[in-house]
C-alpha cells in the first residue's frame, strides 16, 4: 500500500537536509515565480537564511508584464525572498531569433540559462545552484521526449564542469499537485501556489516554426487575450503562434472526405491544410515531430460550423488513430483574412501533464478570444483551436 503523501513531513526532512548538504555555503536558486521554483527558493530560504541569493532571470520569453509581477510578489511578504534581477532579454533574443527546429530551440535555450546562471553565480560567488526539478521533467527529457530546460545531471552533463556549480534538486521526487500541496503548506500565496504552469522555455516553446521578433510580440498579445478570456477554464490555457504556409500533402484529401462524411458536409465546405511547420508530440512512446493539420468546415449557408467539442473530438479521435504522422489537429474559429501568422488556443485538463484531454469550452467564449485576438493582432490570419490530446500531442508545441 503506498502511504499518502504529507506536505509537513517532506519540508522538514528536504529542509534538514538542505541545511546539512549545504551548510554555510553560499547558494544560487533562480526563481520565475512558478510553483516549482518558488517552492525551492522557499524551501532553500527556510533552511540556509541570508546564504541563498535569488534571482530572476528577465528572458524576453515572458508574458507581457510577468517580470515586474513576479519580482514584486517574491520580493514582497509574506515571501519576502531576497531578490535581484538579471536582465538576460537581449542574450536569449539573440541565441534564439532564426532558429526554427523545436529541439534546437530548447537546447539553445537551456545553453544560454545556464551560461546567464553561470555567470550570475560567479558574480555572487555560489557554487551551489538550487533549482525546482520535478519527476516530469526527469522523466520527459530522459525519454528523449523533449529537453527540458532544468535537467542536466539526469542526461550527463556534469554542471561543475561545464558551469562552476553543484546542482541540488529538492523537490525531483514530487509530482505537480505534491508541489502544490507543499508550497500551500509553506504558505506561499496561492496566486503562485495555483498557478497554471508556464514552461521554463517560456513563450519560446510556443513559437512554431522560425524565432521572430513580430512572432514573439504576437504571442504576447494573444497569450494575454487568453488568460483574460478563458481564465480558469482549464488546466492550461495559452496561445501558440504558427507561421500560415501549408504545403501539399496527399492525406488533407482523404481528412476532407471523412470530415464532409463525418458532419453530413459537402466536401465543397470543407477545407483542410497541412502546416509547413512541425509541432512536437508522442507515438507508441517514442518523440514525433509531425503534421500540423488544420480544419475548416462551413455550413450551407456558408457560416461556420460549429459543432458541439465532443463531436468534434470524435472526428478528431478518427483522424489521430489513422494518420499516424500528425500530432496536432487545429479547428478554425472564424473566418480567415490575410496575415502571415495563425494562432492556435490551447486549454487543456490533466491529472499528470503526462495524458491531458482538450477542454470542453463553449462557442460563446472561444469565439469571444478569437475575435479579440484578431482585434489586436493584425498580422494574424486566422484563430484555431487545438483539439489534439497527449498523446499524441504534447500540452506544449515543441
Ligand atoms: P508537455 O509539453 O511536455 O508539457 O506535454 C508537460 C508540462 O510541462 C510543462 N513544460 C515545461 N516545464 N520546462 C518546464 O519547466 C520545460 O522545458 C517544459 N516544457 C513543458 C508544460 O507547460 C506542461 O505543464
Amino acid at each position: 500500500m503506498t502511504m499518502s503523501f504529507n506536505p509537513k513531513i517532506f519540508i522538514d526532512k528536504q529542509t534538514a537536509e538542505i541545511r546539512r548538504v549545504l551548510a554555510e555555503e553560499k547558494t544560487i536558486v533562480a526563481c520565475s515565480g512558478g510553483v516549482d521554483s518558488t517552492t525551492c527558493a522557499v524551501l532553500t530560504h527556510r533552511a540556509i537564511g541570508d546564504n541563498l541569493v535569488c534571482v530572476f532571470i528577465d528572458t524576453s520569453f515572458m508574458r507581457l508584464g510577468e517580470p515586474e509581477e513576479v519580482l514584486k510578489m517574491l520580493s514582497s511578504p509574506p515571501l519576502n525572498l531576497p531578490m535581484k534581477l538579471v536582465d538576460a532579454k537581449d542574450r536569449f533574443l539573440n541565441a534564439l531569433t532564426g532558429l526554427k527546429d523545436a529541439e534546437e530551440k530548447r537546447k539553445s535555450f537551456r545553453e544560454t540559462f545556464y551560461q546567464v546562471l553561470s555567470g550570475a553565480a560567479k558574480h555572487e560567488e555560489c557554487e551551489f545552484l538550487v533549482q525546482g526539478t520535478i519527476a516530469a521533467d526527469v522523466i520527459e527529457t530522459e525519454g528523449d521526449i523533449k529537453t527540458q530546460h532544468n535537467v542536466l545531471e539526469q542526461i550527463g552533463i556534469n554542471p561543475v564542469k561545464k558551469y562552476g556549480y553543484n546542482v541540488i534538486e529538492p523537490i525531483a521526487t514530487l509530482v505537480k499537485p505534491q508541489v502544490r500541496q507543499v508550497a500551500k503548506k509553506l504558505g506561499i500565496p496561492s496566486a503562485i501556489s495555483d498557478r497554471q504552469p508556464f514552461p521554463g522555455p517560456g513563450l519560446a516553446v510556443r513559437l512554431v516554426g522560425v524565432v521572430t521578433p513580430l512572432k514573439l510580440a504576437t504571442e504576447k498579445k494573444a497569450t494575454k487575450v487568453v488568460e483574460e478570456v478563458l481564465d480558469n477554464v482549464a488546466v492550461q490555457y495559452f496561445a501558440a503562434v504558427i507561421e500560415n504556409e501549408s504545403k501539399k500533402d496527399p492525406v488533407t484529401d482523404d481528412i476532407k472526405t471523412e470530415s464532409a462524411k463525418f458532419f453530413d458536409a459537402d466536401e465543397d465546405w470543407v477545407e483542410v491544410k497541412t502546416l509547413k511547420s512541425r509541432a512536437t508530440g508522442i507515438r507508441d512512446n517514442k518523440r514525433e515531430y509531425g503534421k500540423v493539420v488544420t480544419l475548416n468546415i462551413k455550413t450551407e449557408s456558408g457560416e461556420l460550423l460549429k459543432p458541439s467539442l465532443r463531436r468534434l473530438f470524435k472526428l478528431q479521435e478518427k483522424i489521430l488513430d489513422k494518420y499516424h504522422r500528425i500530432t496536432r489537429l487545429l479547428f478554425n474559429l472564424n473566418k480567415e483574412r490575410d496575415g502571415a501568422l495563425l494562432v492556435a488556443i490551447r486549454a487543456v485538463k490533466t491529472h499528470d501533464f503526462l495524458t491531458a484531454k482538450p477542454a470542453i469550452i463553449n462557442w460563446i467564449r472561444l469565439g469571444k478570444a478569437s475575435d479579440e485576438i484578431l482585434k489586436e493582432c493584425p498580422e494574424v490570419a486566422s484563430v484555431y483551436y487545438d483539439v489534439t490530446p497527449k498523446p499524441p500531442s504534447t500540452i506544449e508545441f515543441e
